[in-house]
């Protein structure tokens, strides 16, 4: 294909997650971003899915009781030319490692904020994740239109706890009830709120010049006076907008808004538009691998089975780094060395499928395959291409797994080892003995579906034998555990990866750190240490 038509292709892409503390707003942001980019008539089917709640935590009723919400599941939108890749990062009780891999295949992410509470432990986590690969970060606060926490003061948790640069993009007038718009800082005009009834349609914007009297007039005085000093402050203690700043993923622009009553949404979109990245390239080894290749090539980072349980399948889906992928197309799984020919690609909407006839970098397909694929592996028009391997995350939940259904062991051996090779779960082995594996999740639903799973596709009952650790950190490469067997905590213990690499686990984190302190020379890792040469 050629060049140029390629590259337009690939700047035209944005991919990217929410991140955000269950309840934050989330789910309405993503509606009402779909509801600005002309993928949904009228807002309010998301939520209305959600609200067919089911209580069982169970995982097909979890999928069903999210709506759209799925995990992995992928939103493709237009805006103003631009094709716009939302992947759903499941948060809350379905909080899973599928949630970190997520975050490996987009290229930036809005956080959503609660003005009311600020920053909240899952948001931290997640931003975390993010702030390992610099991507860009935009913050949405949201709920402007409830009593909210003084903007500086959010500002200023933004900075300290997250350690990262604020930019106030837009400023709020007022909040609560008296919530009456924000302040364009960047173009410098002020966009009125007006309620719109349900937050059905897009909510029409008053914009009005920086010194239009009527400001006045709404505003109570004192607030009016608040908000000139305030923004008066901001102009003298921050630089100016560096774009720069933000794409290395220095400085968050953040934006004041209420996703529910639709304001302030398009003005994050245009402004995301503007100040996101497109498709960013891969490494293989370190070095970028170009975008603009001939050779088509993708990783997989999800991996889920009966997505449709009308057809009890399995779904991979891959992020395409390189070159134009179209339907039918053979490619080479690079681990493996199998062909593959992609006859049932489709992108998603919701539940919906559609056949993807052509897609480009920044671009994620999912296929439907029984073919021996795994989380990480490189697809490829050439076989020597393979990109670095997603890091795993350390765990904090162990189990060992018991079978009770003692009739059914060959099923349960079978079903774990296929379910442990799709990464539900990581697997450990305790003081290097290489019996019965225990499992660890970054959180308890991985365990819910592992066991959903085993029951749904192997007949296999089971039963959770949880255990007391929360901490599990890997050793640096060179120390074992068992040489540290006497250095250790109270009821802390040792073992070893499914990939014989060293690990500590510790009963929490007070117990870690009053190991770091004794030994400040042995470095703990949070994913597995890599070889040199392989960095992600
Ligand atoms: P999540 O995906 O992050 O978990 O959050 P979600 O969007 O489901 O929103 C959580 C709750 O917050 C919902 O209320 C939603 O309507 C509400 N919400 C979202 N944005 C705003 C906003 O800008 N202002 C106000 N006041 N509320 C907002 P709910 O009662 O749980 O559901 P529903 O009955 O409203 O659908």
């Amino acid at each position: 294909m050629n060049k140029t038509v390629l590259n337009n292709e690939i700047q035209k892409r944005r991919t990217f997650a929410i991140i955000s503390h269950p309840d934050a707003g989330k789910t309405t942001l993503t509606e009402k971003l779909l509801l600005y980019g002309g993928a949904l008539e009228l807002a309010g089917s998301v939520t209305a899915k959600k609200k067919q709640s089911a209580t069982s935590s169970d995982w097909m009723e979890l999928e069903k009781k999210r709506g759209i919400s799925i995990s992995s599941t992928v939103l493709q939108f237009d805006f103003e030319g631009f094709k716009l890749n939302l992947l759903d990062t499941p948060g809350h009780k379905d909080f899973s490692e599928d949630t970190y891999r997520v975050l490996m295949a987009v290229d930036f992410v809005i956080m959503v904020i609660d003005a009311g509470k600020g920053i909240e432990s899952q948001t931290l986590k997640l931003f975390e994740i993010c702030r390992k690969r610099d991507v860009p970060i935009f913050t949405f606060i949201n709920k402007l239109d409830r009593p909210s926490l003084p903007p500086l003061d959010l500002i200023d948790e933004l900075e300290k706890v997250l350690n990262i640069h604020a930019y106030p993009a837009n400023w709020p007038l007022d909040n609560g009830p008296e919530f009456k718009g924000v302040f364009d800082r960047l173009k410098k005009e002020f966009n009125l709120f007006e309620r719109v009834p349900g937050g059905s349609y897009r909510v029409p914007v008053a914009l009005r010049d920086a010194s239009d009297p009527f400001i006045k007039e709404i505003l109570h005085s004192e607030t009016f006076k608040d908000i000139n000093e305030e923004l008066e402050m901001l102009e003298v203690a921050q630089e100016g907008f560096d774009h720069e700043a933000v794409l290395s993923g220095k400085t968050t622009p953040v934006f004041f808004g209420s996703a529910v009553n639709n304001f302030g949404v398009e003005l994050l979109l245009k402004n995301l538009i503007k100040y996101s990245c497109p498709p960013v390239a891969r490494t293989i080894n370190g070095k970028p691998f170009p975008m603009d290749s001939s050779v088509f090539s993708a990783f997989i980072f999800k991996i889920q089975t009966n997505m449709d349980p009308r057809h009890r399948d399995r779904m991979v889906f891959a992020r395409i780094c390189s070159g134009k992928f179209t339907r039918d197309m053979t490619i080479i799984n690079t681990r493996s060395k199998k062909e593959v020919r992609l006859s049932s690609s489709h992108t998603m909407f919701g539940r919906d499928r559609e056949i993807t006839e052509e897609a480009y970098p920044g671009d994620i397909i999912g296929f439907v395959t029984n073919a021996d694929f795994s989380i990480g592996d490189t697809i490829s028009s050439d076989p020597s291409v393979a990109f670095n391997e997603i890091p795993r995350f350390a765990p904090e939940c162990f189990a060992y797994l018991l079978n009770s259904t003692m009739s059914a062991a060959k099923s349960f051996r079978k079903g774990l080892d296929h379910l442990l090779a799709e990464h539900i779960v990581q697997c450990f082995y305790l003081n290097n003995n290489v019996g019965m594996p225990l499992l660890g999740a970054v959180g308890p639903l991985q365990f819910e579906i592992l066991q959903y799973r085993l029951r749904d596709e192997y007949s296999t009952e089971t039963r959770l034998e949880m255990k007391q650790w929360e901490v599990m950190r890997w050793l640096p490469l060179g120390i074992t555990g068992s040489e540290l067997e006497g250095a250790l905590p109270y009821n802390s213990t040792f073992g070893c990866d499914d990939q014989n690499r060293h690990v500590l686990f510790f009963q929490n984190q007070w117990g870690m750190k009053s190991f770091q302190k004794d030994h400040p020379d042995i470095e703990l890792y949070d994913n597995p240490p890599v070889q040199p040469d392989k960095d992600i």
